[in-house]
């Protein structure tokens, strides 16, 4: 059962999600499916929850721009626009700050962090009651339109989330303009509520990201398959780890590896799906100091967040 909360219910609401509860929760573009963006099983329960099929990197919601801020560098333009926009609907995609403790699986893995600042009253009042950076993709099912009102998310997600927060329709109806500042030229990643004339009419010309609408508004495979990519070459569905090979272990490890990341000793693909980024970055750095050259990765099964295991694996995996 999902429950209904009212504003009267904010401290709940909260509290579930510091628990790492899923909660949905209404912003000035549209409702957001939130979870806590440090804690990887929440974050993994969003994609469960959505059935998305691959790991998109995710918004972090902040209450005030310094607690964004103090998870990603920003420049001189970022300190612009969010002086300038926030709160509002404008997101940042900015250089993860080393010392951030968002989970991996939040940016998908991803070096860059998305971060905003909402608008609503009473997102900005849960973020702050929360005390945590929440992860929030709009909350609809995978392929739906994004919601504006507790009735459209409970329509695709009921008995899937604990809790949506209603706080009546939202304003705007149009998700955020992602707007990419980690590379010297700013780059339009997808439009949105905040249009592009008046960005540009602030910092100057953008780069636009090819031509992009609704679910479609990703950053392309292509673009994403360097960041996912490994220094060390990735194996696929191992039934045997060599010599000189770390193991991406799902369920009981193969013997005879020295290394060894497990994703889910029990065969949990939530569990695997949260430990999935943390563990190639970490069996990358490790096996490269030992001077393994590769990564068996244990097959995984096909169903629920597994394809989208799988999808990053076949990535991290593909020739370039
Ligand atoms: O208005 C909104 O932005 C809503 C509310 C809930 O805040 N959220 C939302 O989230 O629309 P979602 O997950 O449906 O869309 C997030 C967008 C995607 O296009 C994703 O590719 C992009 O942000 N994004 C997130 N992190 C990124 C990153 N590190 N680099 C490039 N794009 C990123
Ligand atoms: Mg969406």
């Amino acid at each position: 059962m999902t429950e209904v909360l009212t504003p009267a219910d904010l401290s709940r609401a909260a509290a579930l999600l510091r628990a790492g509860e899923l909660v949905a929760f209404p912003t000035e573009t549209v409702y957001g499916l939130g979870a806590n963006a440090r804690d990887g099983r929440a974050v993994a329960a969003v994609f469960a929850a959505k059935g998305r099929p691959s790991f998109n990197p995710l918004i972090s919601h902040f209450p005030e721009p310094e607690a964004a801020f103090a998870e990603v560098a920003a420049d001189d333009r970022a300190r612009h626009l969010a002086a300038r926009f926030w709160p509002g609907p404008l997101t940042l995609v900015l250089p993860r700050r080393p010392e951030s403790r968002i989970d991996p699986l939040t940016g998908a893995g991803l070096p860059t962090l998305a971060v905003r600042v909402p608008a609503h009253p009473l997102a900005r009042a849960l973020l702050r009651q929360a005390g945590v950076p929440v992860a929030a993709p709009s909350a609809n099912r995978s392929g739906q339109v994004s919601p504006t009102t507790a009735a459209h998310v409970l329509a695709g997600l009921e008995g899937r989330i604990a809790a949506v927060l209603d706080g009546g329709p939202c304003e705007v109806g149009l998700e955020s303009t992602v707007l990419d500042l980690s590379t010297p030229r700013a780059t339009l990643m997808r439009p949105g509520g905040l249009s592009r004339e008046v960005l540009e009419a602030e910092i100057g010309p953008l780069a636009v990201a090819g031509e992009m609408a609704e679910e479609a508004a990703r950053p392309s495979p292509g673009m994403l398959l360097s960041h996912y990519a490994p220094g060390l070459p990735v194996r696929l569905g191992a039934r045997d780890v060599a010599a000189d090979e770390a193991l991406l272990a799902f369920g009981p490890p193969l013997p005879g590896a020295g290394l060894v990341w497990q994703l889910s000793e029990g065969g949990d693909l939530v569990e695997a799906a949260s430990r999935l980024f943390a563990g190639l970055r970490w069996l990358d750095e490790e096996g490269g100091k030992r001077g393994l050259n590769g990564i068996a990765a244990m097959p995984v099964p096909e169903h629920g967040l597994g394809a989208a295991i799988n999808d990053r694996l076949r990535r991290a995996a593909a020739p370039r």
